[in-house]
């Protein structure tokens, strides 16, 4: 079996119902539900034996120490994080904590469990870490794309918060041999994403018929990837990706905040057309800019196609609409992760009630 972190949110959750509809390996998910985790995202899983649902902190040395003495893991896939740029921006505390001590935690009872294998099983296990391309920092327009040989450049708490996680990972390998692997993914798109994150804030305002706020000129450049590529990157890498080696996983999918959002509203134009006939264009605001807001990201994933021949399958124009179709027919999941909490977030960050 495997152990999964963070397997209530976003790309753990698309990874976990993924995974065990390809094989019948179980997944013993441990999530601590902050406002990211849903279980109502795992709710096609709940009954099914081979899921493990644990509520927890990966922090937790002696749950995690158990939890790895009681299932004996053959790998772990670490999701687990704080991984909103603005709530870091706002409040970096807990991503000093999770990021990087909860990380340090893992590292230490997978080390300790990794210790206890026989030296088949040693070789066999896995620890993948989960990181993000905004640890190199930000690109100039005509700088190449970043390839894992780029130096660490974060500018965010958050992205600092995943540069020194991935220092960690490293060092774990480097030190005490222990066989991590660490992948570096762009921007995420897709079903279950929580809208605070730009892709589905646009379309939940676009719907609940309030604005679309664009920061600062909306020419910032994000590299896009749909979620269930991201998930078959993972398992490729964790099949066959290299001990001690870390991969860039991207879209090869460059936009401009400002085209990603007038994709949505003609998308949604056509799907579901406003009933008094404008584009949902019209409810496009200009606001502030995020401080220190990186210009452009941008993914060499050609190591992770040459060495393990991994591509995306999805192009932006088929993932976006899958997406959108998805939002459309899961009003109900919106609707319940926008309440109470969320309401608070939307007013401190844009300054209204939505
Ligand atoms: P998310 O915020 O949607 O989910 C994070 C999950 O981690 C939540 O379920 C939350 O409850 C859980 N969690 C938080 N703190 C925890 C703790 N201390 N112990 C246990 N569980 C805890 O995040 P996401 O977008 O799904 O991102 C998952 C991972 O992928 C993160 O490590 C992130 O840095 C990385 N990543 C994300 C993107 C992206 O575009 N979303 C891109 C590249 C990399
Ligand atoms: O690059 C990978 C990273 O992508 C992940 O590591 C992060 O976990 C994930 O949150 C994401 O970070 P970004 O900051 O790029 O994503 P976000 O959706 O917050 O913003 C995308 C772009 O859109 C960014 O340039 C900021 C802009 N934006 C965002 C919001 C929420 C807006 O213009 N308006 C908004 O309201």
């Amino acid at each position: 079996m495997i152990l999964v972190t963070g397997g209530a949110g976003f790309i753990g959750a698309n990874f976990a119902l993924d995974w065990l509809a390809r094989s019948d390996e179980p997944v013993v998910n441990l999530d601590k539900l902050t406002y990211a985790g849903n279980l109502q995202t795992l709710g096609p899983l709940q009954g099914d034996r081979r899921h493990i649902f644990v509520r927890g902190d990966i922090g937790d040395r002696a749950l995690v120490t158990q939890l790895l003495a009681r299932h004996r893991p053959r790998a772990i896939v670490h999701f687990a994080a704080e991984s909103h740029v603005d709530r870091s921006i706002h409040g970096p505390d807990a991503f000093i904590q999770t990021n990087i001590m909860g990380t340090f935690n893992l590292l230490e009872c997978a080390r300790d469990h990794w210790m206890s294998l026989t030296d088949e099983d040693k070789a066999k296990f896995r620890f993948l870490h989960v990181s993000t391309d905004e640890i190199y920092g930000t690109l100039e327009p005509e700088d190449p794309p970043f390839t894992e040989t780029n130096p660490y450049a974060p500018n965010s708490p958050y992205a600092a918060s995943k540069a020194g996680s991935d220092h960690l990972v490293r060092a774990w390998h480097h030190t005490y041999g222990l066989p991590v692997i660490t992948t570096n993914c762009s921007n995420n798109y897709g079903p279950y994403q929580f809208p605070e994150k730009l892709i589905p804030l646009v379309i939940h305002n676009a719907l609940a018929g309030t604005h679309l706020p664009i920061y600062g000129d909306g020419k910032q450049v994000r590299d896009w990837l749909y979620v269930g590529d991201h998930c078959a990157a993972i398992r490729r890498v964790l099949q066959s990706g290299k001990p001690g080696e870390s991969y860039n996983v991207g879209g090869w999918n460059e936009k401009p905040n400002i085209s990603v959002v007038k994709t949505i509203c003609a998308t949604l134009d056509k799907l579901r057309p406003r009933n008094d006939g404008h584009s949902y264009t019209d409810q496009i605001r200009f606001v502030a800019d995020r401080p220190g807001h990186d210009r452009r990201y941008a993914i060499n994933a050609g190591k992770i196609e040459r060495e393990l021949a991994w591509r995306p399958e999805e192009s932006f124009e088929t993932g976006i609409e899958k997406t959108i179709n998805w939002y459309l027919n899961h009003g109900d999941w919106v609707e319940n992760v926008t309440s109470g909490a969320y309401r608070d977030w939307v007013t401190r960050q844009y300054g209204t009630a939505e």
